[in-house]
C-alpha cells in the first residue's frame, strides 16, 4: 500500500500519511484532517477507526486469529495459566519462573478487600444483579486507595493494577455470596488465583472446601480466553475514561458497566438463557427464523462479532472445554446438544454464511459455567473478573502512550440551526 492517502474535498487535494503496524491493516493518519479541511470523518460504532496504537492483542477477524503479545490464544489456553497471561499482557514477555512466582505472590497478597467494603453490599437488595453490585463496589474502591491513584507515578500505577487484578475475584465471589445469603469467605493464600476464587464462591465456613482440579483448570482457561480482546467496547470505555486522568478504580467500574450490555459481555448470560428457552433441537428452526426476520429484534446470542468474520478461536477452545468438564464431572446438559445442533444448523444457513456470523466466545461459555454451578446472572461478572487484566494492561498502555490525549470525538450535527427564544405566552 502507498505511504500516503489522497483526498479531494471542496475542490482541494489533501494527502495523509499511511502508517503500518507489525501486522494487520494499515491506518490513514487523519489527525490533521479537520484542521486542513474543516470536515470530520464519520464512523458510528468505529467500524473503520483505529483509536490508538497497541502492542497487546492482535486479532485477524478473517483468519480467526487472536494473539496476546504475539502468542496464539490456543497455545496460551492449552499451556499457560491466567496468572502467566496476566503477567504477559502487563509486561510484554512470558515470565521466567521466579518472575511468575513473584508476580503471583504479589497478586495473592492483595486479594483481601478493606473490611468496610463489605458494608457496600448490604445496601443492595439480595436479588440485585451481580453486575450492578460489581459496578457499585468496584467504583467504591476508588474511595479506598489514595496511595495508588497518581496515574503519572509508575509505582502507583503498578500497585493499582495489582490491587484491581487481585480483588476482582474476591468482589465477584462476595457478589455471589450476597445473592445466595451466605457469609463472605476470606481469601486463602495457599490456593491458586482461580482455586481461591472457587473456594470464596462455593466454599462455606462450616466445612472445608476441596478445589476440583479439573474445574480449576477449566475456569483458569476460561479466564485466559476472556483476558483481553483489542479495542472492544468495554476496553475502549476504560481507555476513554482513563484519558481524562480519572481514578483507575473508577475507570474499571466504567468498563464493567459497558461490558454488562447483552451485545457485549452480557451475551454469555443471554446465550444460555436463549439455549434454555429453545429447550430442544426441534425448536431451533423457529429461533433461526426469528434471528433472520428483519422485523424481529431477536438475535442469536453468542453469534456474530464485529471483528471475527470466521470462527472465534476462543469458541473453539470453549467447546472443547465443555466436553472435558462434562467428562470429568460426569455430568451432561441437554442445552449442550441444543448448542451444538444450533451451531450446525446456523452455519449451514445462507443468512449466517453470507453475513459471516459464527459462534463467539459467549456461545459455549455459559454451558460450562452452569455445569460448574454458577447461576447465569454471574456469567458476566466472571467475564469482568477476567477482562480486568486486559482493561488494566490497556489502561497502562494508554497512559504511557506519548500520542495519548483526552478522547473527545466530534459529530455530524443534524439538529435545529440557531433560533430565538419564544416566551411561553407566545408559543
Ligand atoms: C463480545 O468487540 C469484542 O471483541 C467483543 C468481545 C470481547 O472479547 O470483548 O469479543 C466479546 O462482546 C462478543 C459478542 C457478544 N454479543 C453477542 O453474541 C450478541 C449477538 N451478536 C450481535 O448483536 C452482533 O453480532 C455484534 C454486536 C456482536 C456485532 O454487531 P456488529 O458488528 O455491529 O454487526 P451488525 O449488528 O451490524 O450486524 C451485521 C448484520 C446485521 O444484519 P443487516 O443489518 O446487515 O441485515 O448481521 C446481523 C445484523 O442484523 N446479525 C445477526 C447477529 N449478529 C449480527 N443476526 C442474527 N443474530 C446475530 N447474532
Amino acid at each position: 500500500m502507498s505511504d500516503t492517502a489522497k483526498l479531494s474535498l471542496g475542490g482541494k487535494d489533501f494527502e495523509y500519511p499511511v502508517l503500518s503496524g507489525s501486522v494487520g491493516p494499515d491506518v490513514v493518519d487523519i489527525r490533521k484532517l479537520y484542521g486542513q479541511t474543516d470536515a470530520f470523518t464519520y464512523d458510528p460504532g468505529f467500524t473503520s477507526t483505529a483509536s490508538c496504537q497497541s502492542k497487546l492483542t492482535y486479532i485477524d477477524g478473517d483468519q480467526g486469529v487472536l494473539l496476546h503479545r504475539g502468542y496464539p490464544i490456543g497455545e496460551l489456553a492449552e499451556s499457560s495459566s491466567f496468572m502467566e497471561v496476566a503477567y504477559l499482557l502487563l509486561n510484554g514477555e512470558l515470565p521466567a519462573k521466579d518472575e511468575l512466582d513473584k508476580f503471583t505472590y504479589t497478586i495473592t497478597r492483595h486479594t483481601m478487600v478493606h473490611e468496610q467494603l463489605a458494608n457496600f453490599f448490604r445496601g443492595f437488595r439480595r436479588d440485585a444483579h451481580p453486575m450492578a453490585i460489581m459496578c457499585g463496589v468496584v467504583g467504591a474502591l476508588s474511595a479506598f486507595y489514595h496511595d495508588s491513584t497518581d496515574i503519572h507515578d509508575p509505582v502507583q500505577r503498578v500497585i493499582a493494577s495489582h490491587r484491581l487484578i487481585a480483588k476482582m475475584p474476591t468482589i465477584a465471589a462476595m457478589a455471589y455470596k450476597y445473592s445466595v445469603g451466605q457469609p463472605f469467605m476470606y481469601p486463602d493464600n495457599s490456593l491458586s488465583y482461580t482455586g481461591n476464587f472457587l473456594r470464596m464462591t462455593f466454599g462455606v465456613p462450616a466445612e472445608p472446601y476441596e478445589v476440583n482440579p479439573v474445574v480449576e483448570r477449566a475456569m483458569d482457561r476460561i479466564f485466559i480466553l476472556h483476558a483481553d480482546h483489542e479495542q472492544n467496547a468495554s476496553t475502549s470505555t476504560v481507555r476513554l475514561a482513563g484519558s481524562s486522568g480519572a481514578n483507575p478504580f473508577a475507570c474499571i467500574a466504567a468498563g464493567i458497566a459497558c461490558l454488562w450490555g447483552p451485545a457485549h459481555g452480557g451475551a454469555n448470560e443471554a446465550a444460555l438463557n436463549m439455549l434454555r428457552e429453545i429447550g430442544t433441537p426441534d425448536r431451533i428452526p423457529e429461533f433461526i427464523a426469528r434471528a433472520k426476520d428483519k422485523n424481529d429484534p431477536f438475535r442469536l446470542m453468542g453469534f456474530g462479532h464485529r471483528v471475527y468474520k470466521n470462527y472465534d478461536p476462543r469458541a473453539t477452545v470453549m467447546q472443547k472445554t465443555v466436553r472435558e468438564v462434562f467428562d470429568a464431572l460426569k455430568v451432561s446438559d441437554p442445552v449442550f446438544e441444543v448448542a451444538l445442533r444450533l451451531e450446525e444448523m446456523a452455519l449451514s444457513d445462507d443468512y449466517f454464511i453470507e453475513k459471516k456470523l459464527f459462534p463467539n466466545v459467549d456461545f459455549y461459555s455459559g454451558v460450562i459455567l452452569s455445569a460448574v454451578g454458577f447461576p447465569t446472572s454471574m456469567f458476566t461478572a466472571l467475564f469482568a473478573l477476567a477482562r480486568t487484566v486486559g482493561w488494566v494492561a490497556q489502561w497502562n498502555e494508554m497512559i504511557t502512550d506519548p500520542d495519548q490525549k483526552i478522547g473527545r470525538p466530534r459529530q455530524l450535527y443534524t439538529g435545529p440551526t440557531q433560533r430565538s427564544y419564544v416566551p411561553v405566552g407566545e408559543r
